[in-house]
């Protein structure tokens, strides 16, 4: 799978996201080793603080799934001008399964950048950090 494909895949979860206060979709894809592709979308509350993220929709498909240590790229679809980058504490789970992972951030005009995680997260508290 190509990026390309990946962050297509991202914009194709923009129909499934549940944004009724943002009205600002977002959509992740997540590829593994193998493949396999998870997506997700975010998903909105009216306790606004229970929202969760498109990545962490797709992280957590991944892990219930028997995903967890393969991960590659993640690619993150918004509509705005700006890429859409994750928000922190998506990067914070995200390293915690996969520091070096690919990170693609789309915007709505389709284009996009590829960063390492271990860039937007640099200096990142893992579980390596709570060992004695
Ligand atoms: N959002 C994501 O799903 N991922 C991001 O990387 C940034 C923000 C969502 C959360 C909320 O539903 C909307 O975008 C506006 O913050």
């Amino acid at each position: 799978m190509t990026d390309r494909e990946l962050v297509e895949r991202a914009f194709a979860m923009h129909k499934f996201s549940y944004v009724p206060y943002s009205r600002f979709p977002v959509g992740a894809a997540l590829l593994c080793a193998d493949g396999t592709v998870f997506t997700g979308c975010n998903v909105e509350n009216a306790a606004y603080g229970s929202t969760i993220c498109a990545e962490r929709t797709a992280l957590l498909k991944a892990i219930s799934e028997g995903h967890r240590e393969d991960w590659q790229t993640i690619a993150i679809a918004g509509q705005g001008e700006d890429y859409c980058w994750p928000c922190g504490a998506c990067r914070q789970m995200l390293y915690e399964f996969a520091p070096n992972l690919r990170v693609l951030a789309a915007r709505g005009d389709g284009q996009f950048q590829c960063v390492p995680l271990r860039e937007l997260l640099p200096y990142g508290f893992g579980p390596a950090s709570l060992q004695g």
